[in-house]
């Protein structure tokens, strides 16, 4: 009976090892849960990785377009399971550099910045730099810093050819016989984008002007000439004012405005419509879709804008902070092009869209950007 007894008891206890082995069979599946784990953690990196808190500077909230791609962000970073802090620096470069200031301050692991001026932020990132805090340059390249590890934005040079070659398809510079009157507007020079912009526009321009197809009644050419600070409409619509007086009152015709961005074009804009005595519509070229600018592509008083979906840029953006909190190396797919004066920033740059009247519903509305509605 004993034996029997004993007996029972040894084939519980090897029942009940098999039973731990079972359970070591489900710490299989726990290691299993565990891969799922890292499955889980690479949709969610915060929750294990050295990289939780992620600071967001972007320029200003005047513009449409950095409101748009400060928002997409921060979203887009919380669902992956960051914390996100997301600042607007009203176009002020002191409070920007202030906001950098608190964002490494309160234990930032990664900074994704779009400068308001590329070149004003050397000393402030020598501190991101100094406490291992890793930089994104967003759209805007930082200038001077080799605390920028890498760079997102859109292919800059593309923009512009495409504004370029938008005025010389419109006005068939190629074949015609004519000449046109053109009048340039970029940027301000402390953007680097703008060496970019204006350089892919007059890449396509400068030829015709070379040839005198294309004249500048303004003789206003050159970067410097034809910059306006802080992207201003305000600024944009005197200077057109003024080159309209001076250049346009004798029924002079205007036929193209070459304008790198929409919040110049919309200056642009007014400028004309109040002011121009002539009875054509010059073409006026934008970027960056703003609704004013869609609506006024729509009324027939803007021709073209270059879409840059911000959702796109926040995704990639997001793709390489997952990428750097696994470890692994963020998507990249130019080594060549942006040299901030370090040396090249690792890019992943994304494709614009040209966009006119003929395909703004397509590229814009069937994209979900915007509904009808946001147009109107
Ligand atoms: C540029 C940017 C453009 C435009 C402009 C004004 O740097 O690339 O998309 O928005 O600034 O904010």
């Amino acid at each position: 009976m004993k034996r029997l007894i004993s007996l029972l008891l040894v084939v519980l206890m090897v029942f009940s090892l098999a039973a731990c082995g079972g359970n070591g069979a489900d710490d299989d599946t726990g290691s299993d849960a565990d891969v799922e784990d890292t499955g889980d953690d690479a949709e969610v990196p915060a929750a294990s990785g050295d990289i939780q808190k992620i600071g967001i500077s972007m320029p200003t909230k005047d513009l449409q377009r950095w409101t748009l791609d400060g928002e997409n962000l921060k979203a887009e970073l919380e669902a992956e399971g960051f914390e996100a802090d997301l600042q607007f620096a009203n176009n002020d470069v002191g409070e920007q550099v202030a906001q950098i200031e608190n964002m490494l301050a309160s234990g930032a692991d990664v900074i994704v910045i779009a400068a308001i001026d590329g070149s004003a932020l050397t000393t402030v990132l020598d501190g991101a730099k100094a406490n291992g805090v890793i930089v994104i340059s967003y759209d805007r390249l930082i200038m001077n810093s080799d605390a920028v590890s890498y760079y997102a934005t859109f292919d800059l040079e593309r923009v512009g050819e495409m504004q370029g070659q938008y005025i010389a398809d419109a006005l068939d510079l190629e074949n015609t016989d004519e000449t046109y009157n053109i009048e340039i507007f970029t940027g301000p020079t402390d953007d680097n984008n703008v060496n970019f912009f204006y350089g892919g526009a007059m890449k396509v321009l400068q030829p015709y002007i070379d040839d005198g197809t294309l004249v500048v009644p303004s003789g206003q050419v050159s970067l410097a000439e034809t910059a306006t600070n802080a992207w201003s409409t305000e600024e944009a619509q005197k200077r057109m004012e003024n080159i309209i007086s001076a250049n346009y009152g004798d029924g002079t015709v205007l036929d193209a405005v070459l304008s790198s961005n929409d919040s110049v074009a919309n200056g642009v804009t007014n400028a004309v419509v109040n002011g121009y005595p002539g009875d054509n519509f010059p073409i006026i070229t934008g970027q960056d879709c703003e609704t004013t600018a869609v609506k006024n592509i729509i009324r027939g008083q803007q021709s073209m804008s270059v879409f840059k979906d911000t959702r796109e840029l926040a995704q990639a953006v997001v793709d390489m902070i997952v990428a750097l909190a696994n470890g692994e190396e963020p998507p990249v797919n130019d080594t060549e092009t942006y040299d901030n004066g370090t040396g090249i920033i690792p890019s992943n740059l994304l494709d614009p869209i040209a966009v006119d009247i003929d395909n703004y519903e397509e590229v814009l509305i069937g994209s979900g950007y915007y509904t009808e509605d946001d147009l109107k």
